[in-house]
């Protein structure tokens, strides 16, 4: 078994499959002593810091959950509340951070900053999603398509919609497990052309494949999986009225989902937005698990958590 500990999770891509599968396997354990209501406190006595530049309901409260049944102390900050945004240095707040606890989790807007963060700190850095990526989403996706399928490797998945960051992390991870995907977006809003290069660099074999097209209908064509998000992500939003009407043709209702396998999840990140990306038919289909996504936040992240920072 390889080591995480110690490791910063900035992107998905950064970790093989090995070290994926053990995360998801650790992630199953947890989730299911949870369950029996067993005790999981493996991070008695440490403390976690939890940085916010950007909304989040999800993700501050699966890790404040996640952190507490742990044993350890979620402390949660948000960016207006502290010096970075009176000009103390990136580079010094991770240096300083790293004195207090034991990790940091950070969502912000550029991803590089978030890299200069690790590069500063002494303490594992976690990417609670920037612009570029957000990994924990993927991770929970993995495990409940796992949960849901029994495998991951050989199925396909259809993203529909911005070849944003969560788009970009679905595209990282699967190209190490083996799940193909089927990116649709509108021209112009195509996941980025070295997340995508970068993945194919990894691929598993001739039949593993991430295609990238226009046409919604060819992508969801016979899909395992079909998989959306927000037409405008967090920072974009003087863009959402263009976006609205370019995206239309994307939009995940009964029609496109009929042309998946009869059996395929939907599966969104969330927040959803109803009537924009995906229509409340879809939402409440007996296909929809994206509540069970949002509950595998925590347990995936109880498990990431456990394997960088554990004894
Ligand atoms: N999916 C997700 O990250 O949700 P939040 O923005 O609410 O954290
Ligand atoms: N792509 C979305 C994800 C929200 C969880 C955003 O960045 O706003």
């Amino acid at each position: 078994m390889i080591s995480l500990k110690g490791k910063d999770f900035l992107c998905l891509g950064d970790f093989g499959q090995d070290e994926i599968y053990q995360i998801l396997a650790k992630a199953t354990e947890l989730k299911r002593l949870h369950r029996l209501g067993k005790s999981i406190r493996l991070l008695e006595g440490k403390s976690v810091a939890l940085v916010f530049e950007k909304p989040s309901t999800r993700t501050r409260v699966s890790f404040e959950a996640g952190i507490t049944q742990l044993g350890a102390y979620p402390i949660v900050l948000y960016g207006r509340d502290l010096q970075l945004g009176r000009g103390e240095t990136i580079e010094d707040t991770g240096q300083v951070l790293s004195r207090y606890v034991d990790a940091i989790v950070v969502r912000t807007f550029k991803h590089g900053d978030l890299e200069t963060l690790a590069e500063a700190s002494s303490v594992p850095i976690i990417n609670g999603l920037t612009d570029d990526f957000h990994p924990c989403q993927a991770l929970a996706d993995f495990l409940t398509i796992l949960e849901k399928k029994d495998r991951l490797a050989g199925l396909k998945l259809a993203y529909v919609g911005d070849g944003n960051n969560v788009c970009h992390s679905l595209i990282s991870g699967a190209s190490h497990i083996g799940l193909n995907i089927s990116v649709a977006v509108p021209s112009g809003y195509e996941p980025k052309a070295w997340v995508v290069k970068k993945a194919e660099s990894v691929l598993r074999n001739i039949n593993h494949k991430i295609y990238v097209t226009n046409d919604p209908k060819e992508a969801v064509s016979r899909a395992d999986i079909v998989y959306t998000d927000v037409w405008t992500s967090m920072g974009r939003e003087e863009e959402a009225n263009k976006r609205r009407k370019i995206f239309l043709p994307y939009q995940v209702n009964g029609d496109l989902l009929s042309l998946a396998k009869l059996d395929a999840l939907v599966m969104h990140c969330l927040p959803a937005h109803r009537g924009e990306e995906i229509t409340e038919e879809v939402m409440k289909s007996s296909n929809c698990v994206v509540f069970d996504q949002a509950e595998n936040r925590m347990h995936t992240q109880k498990a990431l958590l456990s394997l960088l920072i554990g004894d």
